[in-house]
C-alpha cells in the first residue's frame, strides 16, 4: 500500500507576530511512502524544485521526522530497507515559505499513518511533535491545521492554537534567487528589544487580529508593520523596504518579510495579484536580483 500525502508552503510572522502567526499557502510539498518486507532494493527519491541540494537517506529531514515519530509511538519494524520513499518539493528551499516544516510535518504524517495513526485525530499531537523538531511554531501549525492561525507558547503546558477567518485575498510570494538559512536569520536578531518596539508590536498585532476578524484589510498596511524583526533582517536583504513600499503602491493592502525571509510577500485582492506581483519583481531586478514569484491562495 502506498501513502501519499501533500503538506503546503507557510508563511510565518507577517509582520509582527514573530514566531506567533502563520499561514498555509497553495503550494506543495508531496510525500509518498511505501511499505516493502523483504524487498531486495528500495528507493529514496527527490524529484523537483531543488532536489540536488537535499540528502538522500538517513540525513534527510523528512527521514529524520519519520524516524522521531517511530521512536514516540514505539515502532521498530521500518527502516529504510524496507521503506520506498519518494518527494517532490514544490516548495522552494530556504526560501522563507516553510520548506522545513514542510519536510518535517511531511515525515511525522507518513510515519503516523504507517504505524496506524497512531498519533490523535485532532492533529495536535502531530503539532506539539513538529514544534518541538522545528523549535518554532508558526511555520508547523498552519502547515498541520492550514488556513491561518496563532500559535502561543504554553509555557511548559501545552500550547494553544488558534485560527482565525481567512481572508478573501491572494498572496503573492516574491523568492530572490539567494538564500537565506533560518538559523542564521535567528542569529542576527539582537537578544532584547526595546520596551518602545514591542509596544509598538503589540499595537501591529491587535491591529492584524482585528483586521482579519473584520475583514477589513485597509488596516493591513499598518498592522504588517513591525520593528522586532524585520528591522535586522532587512539589513541583510536588499531594498526590502522599498519593495513593501512598491507592492503597496500597487494596490496590496500589506506586505512583509515572509517567515525569516529572503521571501517577500504582499496581500492583496484578486484583481490587483498580477500587477502587484510584476511591480515586486520590477522593484527587485533593479538591485540584479532574481526573482521567482507566485500568485496563491490560502489553503
Ligand atoms: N518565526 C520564524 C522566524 C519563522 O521568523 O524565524 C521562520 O520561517
Amino acid at each position: 500500500m502506498k501513502i501519499k500525502i501533500r503538506v503546503p508552503s507557510t508563511t510565518a510572522n507577517l509582520g509582527p507576530g514573530f514566531d506567533v502567526f502563520g499561514a498555509a499557502l497553495s503550494l506543495y510539498n508531496e510525500f509518498e511512502v511505501e511499505y516493502v518486507p523483504n524487498a531486495r532494493k528500495t528507493s529514496f527519491i527527490l524529484t523537483g524544485e531543488g532536489k540536488k541540494l537535499l540528502p538522500r537517506g538517513v540525513e534527510n529531514l523528512v527521514w529524520q521526522s519519520m524516524l522521531k515519530t517511530f521512536k514516540v509511538l514505539g515502532e521498530d519494524k521500518y527502516n529504510l530497507e524496507n521503506l520506498n520513499i519518494r518527494i517532490n518539493l514544490g516548495i522552494p528551499l530556504n526560501g522563507g515559505l516553510g520548506s522545513s516544516a514542510s519536510a518535517i510535518v511531511g515525515g511525522i504524517a507518513l510515519a503516523n499513518v504507517l504505524c496506524g495513526k497512531e498519533l490523535d485525530k485532532s492533529k495536535s499531537q502531530i503539532a506539539d511533535l513538529a514544534i518541538k523538531i522545528e523549535g518554532h511554531p508558526d511555520n508547523v501549525v498552519p502547515a498541520v491545521f492550514g488556513g491561518l492561525c496563532t500559535c502561543s507558547d504554553g509555557d511548559g503546558d501545552h500550547g494553544t492554537v488558534l485560527h482565525l477567518p481567512i481572508p478573501k485575498l491572494k498572496a503573492v510570494l516574491c523568492v530572490p534567487s539567494f538564500e537565506l538559512r533560518t538559523k542564521h536569520s535567528r542569529q542576527i536578531l539582537p537578544k532584547s528589544i526595546a520596551l518602545k518596539d514591542v509596544v509598538f508590536n503589540i499595537s501591529r498585532v491587535a491591529m492584524l487580529t482585528v483586521a482579519f476578524c473584520r475583514g477589513d484589510y485597509s488596516l493591513l498596511k499598518q498592522g504588517m508593520q513591525d520593528k522586532v524583526h524585520q528591522l535586522y533582517r532587512g539589513k541583510v536583504i536588499p531594498a526590502m523596504n522599498e519593495v513593501f513600499e512598491t507592492a503597496i503602491s500597487a494596490g496590496a493592502y500589506g506586505a512583509f518579510l515572509s517567515g525569516s525571509g529572503p521571501a517577500l510577500a504582499a496581500f492583496c485582492n484578486g484583481k490587483d495579484a498580477l500587477n502587484v506581483q510584476k511591480a515586486m519583481v520590477k522593484r527587485w531586478k533593479k538591485e540584479s536580483i532574481l526573482v521567482k514569484s507566485h500568485v496563491l491562495d490560502f489553503d
